[in-house]
């Protein structure tokens, strides 16, 4: 089963909110599910119920087989936290993510292996992880803002790239518009401008809703925090997509919809 790299030129877009919340719809889907954090401030695990004290990771690890230290958090769903680090022990682990092939040879147990989903999540910006695993990732999520400042990011993104580590990887790149609110002008703007230019590429949009935090709050995901929400809609509706693009299998009938908003 696929990589699916989860990045954005900025911070604060949701990245890390779309990593943890596929990860789950996919897993209560019955896809066998790992989740990877490359963000050294090692925060995907607050989403996955592991404790603020809990330091263990792969940064430390970069000769051994990763599989090791995956952290079953749910049913289908497994978790390699980043772990506490110093600068130097991440100049190592870049050091040795620029090995040729790295992810598929050394780490190929998860990277390589056709019976896992990998979501990945990275930093803002360019990373040495998201250059060296664009050679086995299917796919890149680029979660943006629907505000101004996105407007200048789109047109660089439709000139062709923006960071190093997103050029090249399977399918290419899919925009995620989040914290949509159809109630302020310029964002619905931003959304018509994205739809216009982006076509295909725009993968989906979620709306800026309360229970994506309160979830994160409560380390789980907004489909069970409240699966009426607005944003549980929305990110199912981003998991069939990705289904779809990536074309694997999900059960039929496992993705629940609510019917009531389907038209909405
Ligand atoms: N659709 C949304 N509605 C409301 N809050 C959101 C939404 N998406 C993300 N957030 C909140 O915005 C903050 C940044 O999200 P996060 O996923 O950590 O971004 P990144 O990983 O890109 O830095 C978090 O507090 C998160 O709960
Ligand atoms: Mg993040």
């Amino acid at each position: 089963m696929p990589v699916i790299s989860v990045c954005s030129p900025k911070g604060g877009v949701g990245k890390t909110t779309v990593v943890a919340n596929l990860a789950y719809a996919f897993s209560r889907s019955g896809s066998k599910v790992v989740v990877v954090d490359f963000d050294p401030q090692n925060a995907l695990r607050l989403y996955f119920g592991l404790s603020l004290n809990d330091e263990r990771g792969f940064v430390t690890l970069p000769h051994n087989d990763w599989l090791n230290s995956c952290i079953n958090v749910d049913k289908n769903l497994f978790m390699l936290p980043f772990g506490k680090s110093n600068k130097e022990q991440r100049t190592v682990l870049d050091e040795a993510l620029k090995e040729p092939d790295y992810f598929r040879k050394v780490q190929g147990s998860i990277f390589n292996n056709p019976d896992v989903l990998v979501i990945a999540d990275f930093p803002p910006g360019y990373s040495q992880a998201l250059e060296s695993i664009a050679s086995v990732s299917k796919m890149q999520i680029v979660p943006l803002l629907a505000d101004a400042a996105s407007v200048s990011l789109f047109s660089q993104l439709l000139a062709g790239g923006l960071m190093d580590g997103l050029v090249g990887g399977g399918l290419g790149y899919y925009i995620v518009l989040n914290q949509i609110d159809n109630r302020i002008k310029l964002n619905r703007e931003v959304q018509n401008f994205a739809i216009q230019n982006f076509k295909d590429n725009l993968l989906g949009m979620i709306h800026r809703d309360i229970s994506v935090t309160e979830a994160a709050g409560q380390q789980v995901s907004v489909y069970d925090y409240n699966k009426n929400s607005a944003a549980a809609f929305d990110i199912e509706n981003i998991a069939l997509k990705v289904a779809q693009k990536l074309g694997f299998d999900v059960k039929k009938g496992t993705m629940i919809i609510n019917p009531l908003r389907q038209n909405g």
